[in-house]
């Protein structure tokens, strides 16, 4: 590798393909002898968790997979994640406490930058200033308004890391770039992005002899996204299987259901902060006269005092990873509230659980495929981490048994498709 010298820019400048997703962002670039460079951003893994943690014993701030490691081991500390969820939202400018300081998650987002840049640099030898920036088809649904602040806000963050020139592609665009290197002749693709947040369509016209246009606006046929990922999946299951051991759903003894406010914010990934504030336990804790069982509110009160929100959440995200790769069973391991409370995610639960998140994912997909003007399409390219879910794949290729399913790069196709985007610009 070659030294690593602060500030000095390559010959030519080179142009960082940046994937900043819900779960995990990825980077990649063309190096100067035009060969794809995928950055292991974080160890050998090529995609690091979107995630920023704030210990408050050292006062350290951590990245990626080591926030994630700190955050679950116990470490005492302020756990960020899904932040591009909040891009858009009048939360960006909303100030947090981060190890006793005054952050506003757009400044965090903003750290997240940097250290990723920082690992990119590390990693070529050399400084980015350009950047190609994916973005989703759709940041913020049915608010164009607020879809347009969200990439906004999203250049801005990159500019004050550091980056003096920033572009823009849709992520679908991007993946349907990578799937290109590897086809030999025209085919018409839907490539679905499962993500995180969110789930994106396109409807492209492939052909390597086109590959070196710098236009390609012609082959984009139809593109199409919702605002549904893993980390809904995530909430669904973890309300489905979870929740209902701290009270959800649970019918105290004036025979009306506990108020379920708090069991939502519980298991949204970047909500779950503001079930810790002084004046959201204080509402939990009065909820206690809503209980039959009290056993039920103790243990609430028990997850919301030692915040274990995140670390619920991960566990139901672990078994509905295990569930899907096995097809059967998995169980979701809580021992941390409760030695020995592992509740079972069976297959079939959670099919049932995801059914109607699902079938509106396919809705959108068959809807791409209607505005393309085309009957049908030679071939459905998967990617993101979420097209691995068994159930949706079931669904998908029920609703297009003509095309055939291609599992593409789960986590790198998108920010190697950014790099290739800028290399044709
Ligand atoms: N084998 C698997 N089965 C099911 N889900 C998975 C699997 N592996 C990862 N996931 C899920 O994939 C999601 C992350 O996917 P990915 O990294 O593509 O998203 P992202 O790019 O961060 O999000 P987005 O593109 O929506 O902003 C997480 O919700 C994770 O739980
Ligand atoms: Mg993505």
């Amino acid at each position: 590798m070659p030294e690593y010298m602060p500030g000095r820019a390559p010959e030519r400048s080179l142009v960082l393909g940046i994937d900043f997703g819900t779960s995990n962002s990825a980077a990649a670039y063309i190096d100067a002898t035009g060969t794809l460079r995928v950055v292991p951003l974080d160890g050998a893994r090529f995609e690091m968790p979107t995630a920023v943690f704030f210990a408050s014993e050292t006062h350290t701030v951590l990245f990626g997979g080591e926030a994630m490691q700190a955050y679950l081991s116990g470490i005492e500390g302020r756990l960020l994640r899904s932040l591009k969820s909040l891009l858009g939202s009048a939360l960006m400018d909303e100030y947090t406490n981060a190890n006793g300081q005054a952050l506003r998650f757009f400044d965090i987002v903003v750290l997240f930058f940097k250290d990723l840049k920082r690992r990119a640099e590390t990693h070529a030898g050399h400084a980015f200033s350009h950047a190609m920036l994916g973005r989703p088809v759709h940041f913020v649904d049915d608010n164009p308004e607020r879809d347009a602040l969200a990439q906004e806000t999203l250049g801005r963050a990159a500019r004050e890391a550091g980056f003096t020139h920033i572009a823009y592609q849709l992520e679908p665009i991007a993946a349907a770039l990578d799937y290109e290197q590897r086809v030999s002749h025209e085919t018409t693709v839907l490539v679905v992005d499962i993500g995180g947040g969110t789930s994106d369509f396109t409807v492209i016209r492939l052909n390597p002899q086109r590959s070196a246009l710098a236009d390609r606006r012609a082959d984009i046929l139809a593109t199409t996204g919702v605002h549904i990922g893993g980390t809904d999946f995530d909430r669904l299951l973890d309300l489905d299987t979870v929740m209902p051991l701290l009270g959800y759903r649970h019918i105290g003894s004036g025979g009306r259901p506990v108020p379920n406010s708090v069991f939502f914010d519980l298991s949204t990934w970047h909500l779950i902060h503001q079930s810790y504030t002084r004046k959201a336990l204080h509402f939990a804790k009065e909820l206690w006269t809503d209980f039959a069982d009290r056993r039920l509110h103790a243990r609430l009160m028990q997850a919301l005092q030692e915040q274990h929100g995140h670390r619920m959440l991960a566990a139901v995200e672990r078994a509905k990873i295990a569930c899907s790769t096995s097809g059967t069973a998995a169980p979701v391991e809580l021992d941390f509230l409760n030695p020995g409370l592992n509740p079972v995610l069976h297959a079939s639960a959670m099919a049932e659980a995801l059914q109607s998140s699902i079938a509106q994912v396919v809705q959108c997909a068959q809807e791409c495929v209607a505005q393309s003007s085309l009957k049908q399409v030679d071939a459905v390219y998967l990617t993101g981490g979420s097209s691995a879910m068994r159930p949706l794949m079931d669904a998908l290729r029920k609703a297009m048994p003509q095309a055939d399913m291609v599992q593409g790069d789960r986590f790198g196709g998108v920010a190697a498709g950014l790099a290739y985007a800028k290399s044709q610009a």
